[in-house]
């Protein structure tokens, strides 16, 4: 239980209307955002990012849809591992970030929900950067992370968990955060191998940050 998580979820759900498609985010605090969407009974449809939200979504009565009949999300709401104040963030945690940034490049508005203690002035001080990857070249972009920067770089579950898209997880330890988003994201984007990373940058409209006595927001720069 965390009365931060669940004031962040219960915001968003606030922002949700009538007749909306909505991207359905994974992780903890999106647990507390699909509760307080099932309880206000509005008429919406989601399209969830992983195998979990989809299950939980069905024991809620959330109708789901897939991307054959959607083009665009009205809304997309998600939690985070790490935010910095211009809402770039790392995500994947929860080993979703393909399906999640997928998503959210289909959203008209991008809300993020997530507690205080995960904004950061770097990205990658606190949490590894998890990066999805083809099996067959998990060595390579491993030795390629490394060259990038990467202090070390840990196969997820020792290559035996497997994301909901088959494929396996590297986290990236970047011990002193890391020195260019922008271009560490194009880098890794380009090898060949990698399927997605977890930097999502520019992509976040608004983070709404719970905590036990209410919700601060933080918006994208304007000029950004
Ligand atoms: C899953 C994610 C999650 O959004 C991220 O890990 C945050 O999860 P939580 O809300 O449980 O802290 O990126 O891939």
């Amino acid at each position: 239980m965390s009365a931060g998580k669940e004031a962040a979820g219960t915001a968003a759900a606030e922002l949700v209307e009538d007749g909306m498609t909505l991207g359905l985010g994974t992780g903890s605090t999106v647990a507390y955002f699909l509760d307080a969407l099932a309880a206000r009974g509005l008429d919406v449809r989601g399209t969830p990012t992983s195998e979990s939200t989809a299950a939980r979504c069905r024991e809620l009565g959330i109708p789901l849809v897939g991307l054959d009949d959607v083009t665009h999300f009205d809304l997309v709401v998600d939690g985070a591992d790490e935010l910095t104040p211009s809402l770039q963030l790392t995500k994947g945690g929860g080993g979703a970030l393909l399906r999640e940034k997928v998503v959210a490049s289909m959203a008209d508005r991008f809300v993020v929900i997530a507690t205080p203690d995960k904004v950061v002035d770097r990205l990658g001080a606190s949490f590894p950067l998890p990066i999805e990857v083809v099996d067959f070249a998990a060595p390579e972009v491993r030795r390629r992370v490394l060259d990038l920067g990467a202090g070390e770089v840990m196969l997820r579950g020792h290559g035996g968990e497997r994301t909901d898209n088959g494929n396996v997880i590297l986290d990236a330890v970047f011990p002193d955060g890391i020195a260019d988003v922008d271009v560490l994201a194009v880098a890794l984007s380009l090898q060949p191998g990698v399927a997605e990373h977890g930097l999502f940058v520019d992509m976040a409209d608004v983070a709404l940050l719970g905590t036990e006595d209410g919700v601060e927001r933080l918006e994208m720069p304007a000029d950004a």
